[in-house]
């Protein structure tokens, strides 16, 4: 029975080779910050009011004036398309439906085109920026040519994380069997059978160029590591509002300093995130963060809080510390893989009616009425 996204994560579990699972559930080095989300969120506690009439509540609200359902939108996920065939067109069709919102990574295995054609927008696109800026421009021509909303710059990959459950695995695109993987591939052939009819089991977007045009398995982080420009710095800011008109959202903004920065730089929004802890290991919760980054910005740009969202109640938690919005991962990957569209609308379905009884347990019908007063902090033990 599936009534949490725990449960979800454990049919995903299930239904997918380690491989791809570990993939998609890994961290950078200890994972101390995927497991810093969490513990962020549980440190806040709830300062509830009774006997407030709660009978008329309301989640919607209006990101980059779209108009959300939900506080919740779809992140980028490369490689989403290896959890469902067509994962990425899915995930957009379900949050269409949901009326939430998707944002296609760069390294998707669908391609810019194929999600827009299949989906009723709204849409994201997520850039990294390629040392071939003639590549990084033409990414950004056929993301304002198919219709993208917003351009979300993620500005926390340097270099690829040091993800060491994908080394140890052998992680490879496209996925190869090896000695080491044989029996779990076996036990997975429903997997295997799915992505039979996948549209390919690789980076969509770049299908023709560099090193995937060649036959050879590669590795995501020595391709990735190769391809993205690690000297990109605030200037390229203003090179990128010179070709994209609409929209700027930056995503990886993890202090004040760069969230000022950020609003200097005309960005519409920031996503405070530490890529799910998938990074730089070791930076703090996005609860730790949030607050000095909502207080540095002051209302000039939007802030969403991406990362270790996993019930209802964390999203209105980040709701009542300034967020206007929660930016989701792994969960609406567990849904994916454990029933395609249907699977990513149950993980939102799941995670609204979580914050519809939240908000009137909380004595707040609307997401206007949260703010600090609605939390505490769980009190330490003493020392
Ligand atoms: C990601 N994330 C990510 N972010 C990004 O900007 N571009 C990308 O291509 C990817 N790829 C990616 C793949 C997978 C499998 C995962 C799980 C995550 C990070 C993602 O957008 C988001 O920041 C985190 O997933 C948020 O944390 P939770 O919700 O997974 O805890």
């Amino acid at each position: 029975m599936i009534i949490n996204l725990e449960d979800l994560r454990q049919r995903a579990r299930r239904r997918l080779p380690r491989t791809i699972f570990d993939y998609v559930e890994g961290g950078a080095e200890d994972e101390y910050t995927v497991n810093a989300n969490r513990r962020g969120f549980e440190r806040y506690l709830f300062r509830a009011r009774t006997l407030v009439d709660v009978s008329a509540r309301d989640q919607s609200t209006t990101l980059l004036g779209e108009k959300l359902s939900t506080p919740i939108i779809l992140g980028p996920t490369g490689l989403a398309g290896l959890v469902a065939p067509w994962g990425e067109v899915l995930a957009a069709k379900a949050a269409a439906n949901r009326g939430s919102l998707f944002t296609l990574s760069t390294m998707s295995i669908c391609t810019i085109e194929e999600v827009a054609a299949a989906a009723p927008s709204p849409l994201w696109f997520q850039l990294y920026v390629w040392k071939d800026r003639g590549v990084t421009r033409s990414l950004v021509e056929r993301a304002r040519a198919a219709g993208y909303r917003a351009l979300c710059l993620t500005v926390d990959v340097q270099e690829m994380g040091n993800r060491e459950r994908d080394r140890r695995n052998g992680f490879t695109l496209p996925p190869r069997v090896t000695f080491t993987n044989l029996l779990d591939v076996f036990r997975h052939l429903g997997w295997v059978l799915r992505m039979s009819s996948s549209p390919r089991a690789t980076f969509g977007n770049f299908i023709e160029t560099g090193d995937l045009a060649k036959k050879d398995a590669v590795s995501v982080a020595g391709f990735t590591n190769k391809q993205f420009d690690p000297s990109v710095s605030w200037k390229d800011i203003e090179w990128l509002r010179s070709i994209w008109s609409g929209p700027l959202v930056l995503k990886g903004i993890t202090c004040a300093e760069d969230a000022r920065l950020a609003v200097e730089h005309g960005v519409q929004a920031i996503i405070v995130s530490n890529h799910g802890g998938r990074q730089l290991d070791f930076l703090p919760a996005g609860t730790d963060v949030l607050p000095e980054v909502v207080d540095a910005v002051q209302g000039r740009a939007e802030v969403v809080l991406d990362g270790g969202i996993r019930r209802g109640s964390d999203v209105v938690k980040a709701i009542a510390l300034g967020a206007r919005a929660c930016m989701i991962g792994r969960p609406f990957l567990y849904g994916l893989a454990a029933d395609g569209q249907a699977g990513v609308e149950l993980t939102l379905d799941i995670l609204s009616k979580e914050i519809d009884r939240t908000l009137a347990l909380l004595g707040r019908p609307r997401l206007a009425d949260l703010d600090r007063s609605a939390l505490r902090m769980e009190p330490q033990p003493a020392a």
